[in-house]
């Protein structure tokens, strides 16, 4: 069950956290395992003692720095795993970071490196991974290919002190989705997780208590190593029907995201003509009577 052997799995942003773990299922699975991180020395070491741990237990993995959502660090990461392993079969876009401000404080800056980071580091990574796979499959060759991508709930929930996180999150869902409808034919498989964990990203701010191992040492539903799993599994043969899916995980569970559906809808009271002001408010104030509750009671719930 979900045997990896000879698949190539890059990870971005695999040092620390999520990536990490996830970076040591694929190698527990028989994948070789390229890490990428940033070239600060922090996250260096990090790469390094990842790729230590995971040729302690007899994996193969190495290191391959740079910035994710850079053009010329991507084409190398890619170019590298392709002369190291000769192959690539799983991108994982893991990395990237937080610098939460709510919409009126937050400075373009803010709101840029964040968007950079999660989205065009999927991007960039992405159009490698699938061009590779494209021109790979069109030469008449059986393609190995799993995409992940990493979303966050905050891009369904609203997330008020996040509007650059939020954002990027939400467009990384649509970038995915459209890549598993453009992929499936080569029966490449492209799923998103939204995952929570005690990390670097989590361990100060609202989430710090709440993601704390309990005192009593029973089971740490907010250990990074209980989201690996999943996405070791999406990546394997046994998930080769699995595409256009969100996947919430955490703890014990997996949560399946419903597909979007429209809801009510309307038609204007006076036929195929356009809207006036007076009929959208005679159909959408009878909608929106006295038993609704904006913001919180619509489409922007708390997790429960
Ligand atoms: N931890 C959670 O509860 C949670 C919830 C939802 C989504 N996520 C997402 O999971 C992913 C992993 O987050 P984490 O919680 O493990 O955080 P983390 O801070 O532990 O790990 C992030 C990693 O990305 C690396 N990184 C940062 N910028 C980079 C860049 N430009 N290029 C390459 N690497 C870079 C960091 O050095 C670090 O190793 C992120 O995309 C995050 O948004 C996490």
């Amino acid at each position: 069950m979900g045997d990896l052997t000879g698949k190539v799995a890059v990870i971005t942003g695999a040092g620390r956290g999520l990536g990490r773990e996830e970076a040591i299922q694929f190698a527990k699975q028989g994948a070789r395992v390229v890490i990428n991180d940033i070239d600060r020395p922090e996250a260096v070491e990090a790469a390094q003692s990842a790729v230590e741990e995971i040729k302690g237990f007899g994996g193969e993995a190495m290191v391959v720095l740079g910035d994710c959502a850079d053009s010329g660090d991507a084409e190398n990461l890619m170019k590298s795993t392709l002369d190291a392993y000769g192959d690539l079969n799983i991108m994982v876009n893991n990395a990237g970071f937080c610098r939460d401000k709510t919409i009126f404080g937050m400075s373009d800056d803010e709101f840029d490196s964040v968007v950079r980071v999660h989205l065009r580091g999927h991007f960039v990574n992405m159009r490698n991974a699938t061009a590779y796979w494209r021109d790979k499959a069109k030469t008449g060759v059986e393609v190995y290919g799993r995409l992940i991508s990493t979303s966050s709930e905050a891009a369904i929930y609203g997330s008020a002190g996040q509007p650059n996180y939020a954002s990027a999150k939400a467009g990384i869902i649509a970038m995915t989705m459209g890549a598993a409808q453009l992929l499936t034919k080569y029966g490449i498989t492209c799923n998103v997780i939204m995952p929570r964990a005690l990390t670097d990203m989590t361990a100060s701010g609202q989430t710090a208590e709440m993601f704390q191992p309990p005192a009593d040492g029973g089971f740490h539903a907010f250990d990074p190593a209980n989201v690996a799993p999943l996405v070791g599994y999406l990546c394997s043969p046994e998930a080769a029907k699995i595409s256009g899916e969100v996947l919430v995980v955490w703890g014990n569970s997996v949560q399946v995201l419903k597909r979007p559906t429209l809801g009510d809808s309307f038609i204007n009271p006076k036929g195929n003509k356009k809207w006036e002001l007076e009929d959208l408010h005679t159909s959408l104030a009878a909608h929106y009577d006295e038993n609704y509750v904006p913001v919180w009671g619509g489409f922007s719930v708390p997790p429960g």
